[in-house]
């Protein structure tokens, strides 16, 4: 069993294999078990810079990234495009390369462009983690929902995940399909038509429309985000209200009853509460969103120091 990643970028999930994932894992064992600990911090990135460059909104997944550098003891700078000079028309690589020319080892990266990753990982000389390029790929989220799978059921192997809602605009459910399908997780993804990509039936998953019988398949749902923001129009272009939205794709305790079994429930965040999903299902036993949350940093432990393990590095004096 090797104690490398066969890549040096992390720009989507088809740069591991399912030996790397496993190897992501272990490792994020490690980190989950250090995190425990009362002092939260290990030496093992004393010698890097990584820097978190968010062209795009978060919360979560920066503060995640930020809290895993500083934990393994990596330099941490931190740049959002609103109070950057791509505001004064900057190119992407270079305000990269000049960040880069202060010594940054490692770049992480959320980009509204689909491929903004891998066209700076072909520019610039730096280890790069895409962490969510556009409607593309997020690849630490799918990680991260995959780590929380096998530790609440003890396997992904043979697992059924619903993904459901807006997958045409969500950049966690393609990364969450080639994840899962490659550590032998059986998917499905659903949600209305307009909502569904063409491509989806290329993926070598189930495709349903219907949430009763998507909950009735699965052990797993997996409930995204309606990315209001990439509708176009008014925001609800592909759907003719949120109200009609929520009756039909929205979870709610009634129709999770009525599935007469017990299924774990998870959500990328941020939530809208009322439309995919209801509090009193989001914030139940059945779910393990927090958990979710609180695994992001482990499995980013495991990425940033796996990759960094892999880097060629100068001597320091
Ligand atoms: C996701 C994202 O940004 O793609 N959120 C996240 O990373 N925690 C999902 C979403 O925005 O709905």
């Amino acid at each position: 069993m090797s104690d490398a990643l066969g890549t040096k970028h992390l720009l989507g999930i088809d740069d591991l294999t399912a030996d790397d994932i496993d190897l992501v894992f272990r490792t994020a064992d490690g980190f989950k078990e250090v995190l425990a600990r009362p002092i939260k911090k290990v030496p093992s990135l004393r010698d890097i810079t990584v820097a978190n460059l968010f062209f795009e909104n978060s919360t979560r997944t920066r503060i995640s990234f930020e809290l895993a550098e500083k934990r393994l003891s990596a330099d941490v700078v931190n740049f959002s495009s609103s109070t950057s000079s791509t505001k004064k028309g900057e190119t992407l690589i270079d305000t990269v390369n000049n960040i880069l020319s202060m010594k940054v080892d490692m770049v992480v990266m959320r980009h509204a462009d689909p491929g903004a990753g891998v066209f700076l990982s072909r520019h610039v000389d730096a280890c790069i983690i895409n962490a969510g390029d556009g409607t593309h790929e997020h690849p630490t989220q799918a990680l991260l929902d995959a780590y929380s799978i096998r530790e609440k059921l003890g396997r992904v192997e043979g697992v059924k995940v619903a993904i459901v809602g807006d997958i045409l605009h969500s950049r966690v459910a393609l990364s969450n399909v080639l994840c899962l399908r490659k550590l032998g997780a059986q998917v499905m993804l659903c949600g209305p038509t307009t909502l569904m990509p063409h491509h989806a039936k290329d993926l070598g998953v189930r495709i349903a429309h219907d949430l009763d019988e998507a909950l009735r398949w699965c052990d797993v749902a997996n409930m995204l985000r309606i990315q209001l923001e990439r509708q176009g129009g008014d925001g609800i272009a592909n759907f003719p209200s949120l109200r009609e939205y929520a009756m039909l794709f929205g979870l709610d305790r009634r129709r999770y009853e009525a599935i007469g079994k017990d299924i774990v429930i998870m959500h990328p965040g941020p939530i809208n509460r009322g439309v995919e999903i209801t509090s009193d299902v989001a914030d139940s036993a059945s779910s393990i969103i927090l958990h979710q949350v609180e695994n992001g940093v482990a499995v980013r432990m495991a990425v940033l120091f796996l990759l960094a393990g892999g880097m060629d590095r100068q001597p320091r004096p």
